[in-house]
Formats: structure tokens, sequence, C-alpha cells
């Protein structure tokens, strides 16, 4: 009778629990729901609503191995929201303290609630609430700018999914460049800032876990393709970003990089006027930058199909890309990393 019942009730969680990250855990005080793991295949209560949180109950938990945790769906968007109004709160006091410890705080939780944008993508509160983090964050990072490095290097230490993560570090790598060339104002800053950002957003048209496979199947392939159209889709008309901004995102990959990389096949040392490389569609500066960003950012960080590039390579390989049609954009470019690596 017992081992029937136990049968229903854990049946009857499995519908009932959705999984969350332990990630999201380590920026919150106390749970605001039950924790559910799962021992010898069954759903188990780790650790009970209202009870505190702090890195040793973390700590047990991934060491017993319960790194697959749950909550009711139900109960889902108490923990999103207490992530929301902790995040409002390190906006608030950004002023205060340390701006480099300051700026990873927001940039960690700002990362935790791009998973909630991704896995609720039609829904227009957790999209406009990332949109103010996001612009908040820039003008944070806008009013510490000779920080910018070291956030960025802070920020590639968290270790997120690179499919948070990368758009973020390419738009740290571009304000600087932005800033380095001291012919943007801040608006335009923060509105390029914004539109690299969320340029990849189309993305969340494939479940995140299956960026890690080895071979992604074809339809996913082509979804991934497809992804800067998708973002336009998704973005239009819910996010205050200009035509023109869209278009850049529509034409954020015009250097074609990523079917290489699909195809886990970038070549580094690619001779410049090889046929392999797509020649962009007319583009603008901006668009150039943003690409270029993208394509260091991304080559610089490990993939789980491939080692961190080293950044002189990289910077060949953009080289190769744009330096026929936009040699003043590389230029700028260089130097904002020679600068970088003096730092
Ligand atoms: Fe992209």
């Amino acid at each position: 009778m017992d081992k029937a019942f136990n049968a229903i009730a854990q049946n009857s969680l499995g519908y009932q629990l959705t999984p969350i990250s332990i990630r999201e855990l380590l920026y919150i005080d106390s749970a605001p729901e039950t924790i559910y793991g799962l021992e010898n295949g069954l759903y188990r209560p780790l650790i009970a609503a209202n009870k505190k949180i702090n890195k040793d109950i973390l700590k047990q938990l991934i060491s017993a191995g319960h790194v697959r945790l749950f909550v009711d769906r139900k109960k889902r968007h108490l923990l999103i929201d207490m992530i929301q109004e902790k995040l409002t709160k390190v906006t608030r006091s950004l002023s205060i303290g340390d701006p480099v410890e300051n700026g990873r705080s927001q940039m960690n939780l700002l990362t935790v609630h791009f998973e909630y944008v991704y896995g609720n993508i039609t829904d227009d509160d957790i999209l406009n609430k990332h949109f103010q983090f996001s612009k908040n964050l820039c003008s944070f990072l806008l009013a510490n700018s000779e920080k910018l490095e070291k956030l960025y290097l802070e920020y590639r230490k968290q270790k997120h999914h690179f499919i948070f993560s990368q758009p973020l570090l390419a738009s740290l790598l571009l304000l600087g460049v932005l800033k380095n060339t001291r012919v943007f104002s801040a608006k335009e800053m923060e509105l390029l800032f914004l539109t690299s950002y969320f340029k990849d957003i189309g993305m969340s048209s494939i479940p995140v876990e299956k960026y890690d496979d080895e071979n992604l199947s074809k339809e996913d392939k082509k979804r991934l393709v497809n992804h800067a159209e998708t973002s336009v889709e998704i973005l239009e008309g819910r996010v205050p970003l200009s035509p023109s901004h869209m278009e850049i995102i529509k034409n954020h990959h015009a250097f074609s990089l990523l079917n290489k990389e699909l195809n886990h096949d970038i070549e580094i040392d690619t001779p410049q006027g090889d046929d392999n490389i797509d020649r962009p569609v007319l583009v603008g500066s901006e668009t150039v930058l943003i690409c270029s960003m993208d394509i260091i950012a991304a080559m610089v960080t490990p993939r789980p199909w491939r080692e961190a590039e080293n950044l002189f390579k990289v910077l060949d390989l953009v080289r190769v890309l744009i330096s026929d049609d936009f040699s003043g954009e590389f230029k700028t470019i260089v130097s904002y990393f020679k600068n970088f690596k003096k730092k």
C-alpha cells in the first residue's frame, strides 16, 4: 500500500516540479519555496521553504551530488521574483563600495536572470525588466569605464554557460572599443551595448542543453543559423531599440563565421582572400564593430568542443575578415586591444 502510495506521490511530483539551476540559489538568502532534489531516482525535499541558504548548504548539496534541483512549477515565479528584487537592490547600491565587486554581482545576477528571459521568451514583464537591468548595468559601466577590462576579466572567470555569458562578454568589449574611439555619445554607446547584448536572443529557440551536444540536429542547426532574424522577431515592438539597431541585429553575422563554428571547423589561419569567407552584405561601421567583438569574445573563451584561442590569432582572423573593407574599424579594434593588454 505504502509503495503504491509512494509511486503515486512521486508520479504527481514529477508533473508538479520544474528544474531550477543551483546557480540561482547562490544569490539568495533564503529558500522562497521547498527545493527538491533526486535521491535514488526519487524526488525528495532538500531545503524547506523559508530556510536560510548559505554557501555551506550549497556545498553540501553539491558534494552529495544534488546538482539537479526542482521547485513546484506553480511557485517557480517566487524564485524569479527574489532574483529580480536582488537585482534591483544591487542596482540601487552600485555607487557604494568597490565598483568591481558591485559590477561582478550585478553581472552575475543579470546572467541568472537572462536564463529566465530565454526560458520565458514571450513574457513581456521578464523581458522589460531584463532590458531595464541591462540599461542600468550599462550606465554603471560607462560611469566606471576605467574598470571595464577588470570587470570583463572577472566576469569571464564566473563560468556561466556560454550561451548566457557570450552576449555580455562581447558587449563589455564593445563598450571598451566605443569608449576608446571618443566619437560616440553616452546615449549612442548605451544603445549599441543593448543591441549587442540582445542580438543573440533568437538562440532561445533551441534548449540550452542542446548547445553542449557535439552535434546539433539539422533542424537545430538551421534554427541557429537563422537566430539573428529570430532575435529581431522576438524583440520588435517589445524593446525600445530603433529600426536601425534592429538592422544591426539582423546583420550581426554578416561575416558568416557561424556556419564554420557550427561545423567546428574554424580555420584561424585562413589566408586573405580565401573563398571560404563570405563577404558581408553592405553593413555600417557599428555592425562591423559589434560583429568583430562577438567573434573575439567567442574565440578567446573555450567551448565544449574546442579550446580558447590566443587573442593575437583571433585579431588576425578579424583582420582577414574586415580589414579590406573596414580598415579604419580594424585599426580602432587593434588600438583598443593594445591598451587592454598593457593594463
Ligand atoms: Fe549571434
